[in-house]
């Protein structure tokens, strides 16, 4: 007896945890729309080899691959691209008969979300936090030439990145003093304060924003966080952190599937699943 042939193309995101991931939505929404026979499923997996094991053995077409797995990734897939080579991290797979070929859209998804609502080029833009989220934002914004200061809480962790994007570094216990001095145009926060958990947390003072600053969060969840609600509060421009999640995975699709990304469907199916605040 033969085997039953797959109906439907798969595609998956693989990370641990993954449970509360809303990947499977907005990419589930960008198919549909598109009339593509795909699906787009959750994997929790403990290992990056893991996940690599199950997108061959499932003959996954298309993966997006989230935390913890985004560095150890790399040395399990066959072929890397130079922008995720740089940043040190994959965010996605893709399955090119067997070869997997790894790059990452989140420097692109943050570079999309910020020029929807700014140019890039000569600003003074702080990005404060040090992790992974951060050397994606910091790459984006290095390569669309904006003048970045880095600020992180540990010191020589921020210094060490700073170091190795060539960019200025400040500890980020000065953000409030320094937001004047330094004349910042546009303030992004990758840190995790201010995350569901911590929701009454926010690296910076209500006081210190003002309306010129463009600020924008990268966490999504909740969709307002308390900085974002400062800076609107203070008549600033905000991005809230869909706008990066949803570009990042619009980039992904369009890898994936090769036509042009529904951005407003995804947008909206992410805004659906996610609380307000
Ligand atoms: P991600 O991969 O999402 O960027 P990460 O690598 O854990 O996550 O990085 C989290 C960032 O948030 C770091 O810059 C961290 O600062 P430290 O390097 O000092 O740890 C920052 N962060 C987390 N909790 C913080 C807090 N309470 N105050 C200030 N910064 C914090």
């Amino acid at each position: 007896m033969t085997a039953p042939s797959r109906q439907k193309t798969l595609y998956a995101i693989f990370g641990n945890p993954i449970n509360h991931s809303i990947s499977p939505v907005i990419h589930n929404a960008a198919l549909k729309n598109a009339k593509i026979n795909g699906i787009y499923a959750a994997f929790k997996t403990e290992t990056a080899q893991d996940a690599v094991k199950m997108i061959k053995e499932l003959d996954i077409a298309g993966a997006s691959i989230t935390i913890p797995h985004k560095t150890d990734i790399i040395k399990y897939i066959d072929k890397i691209g130079e922008t995720a080579k740089e940043i040190g991290a994959v965010n996605t797979v893709i399955n090119e008969n067997g070869l997997l070929f790894g790059t990452n859209t989140d420097a692109g998804g943050a570079i999309k979300a910020l020029l929807q609502h700014t140019e890039i080029e000569n600003k003074n833009i702080a990005i404060l936090g040090a992790g992974g989220a951060a050397r994606a934002v910091i790459y984006g914004v290095n390569f669309k030439k904006g003048k970045v200061t880095l600020l992180n809480r540990t010191v020589d962790k921020g210094e060490k990145l700073a170091k190795e994007f060539n960019v200025n570094f400040m500890p980020l216990s000065e953000i409030n003093s320094e937001i004047k001095k330094h004349k910042f145009e546009i303030i992004i926060n990758t840190t995790s304060l201010g995350m569901k958990g911590c929701e009454d947390q926010s690296p910076i003072k209500k006081e210190s924003l003002n309306k010129d600053i463009i600020v924008m969060d990268i966490i999504y969840n909740p969709l307002k966080t308390k900085l974002l609600k400062y800076a609107e509060e203070k008549g600033c421009k905000t991005i809230n952190g869909v706008s990066m999640l949803v570009y990042q995975a619009a980039l992904q699709f369009e890898l994936f599937v090769g036509i042009q990304a529904p951005i407003d469907i995804m947008k909206k199916a992410a805004e659906a699943a996610l609380p307000a605040s």
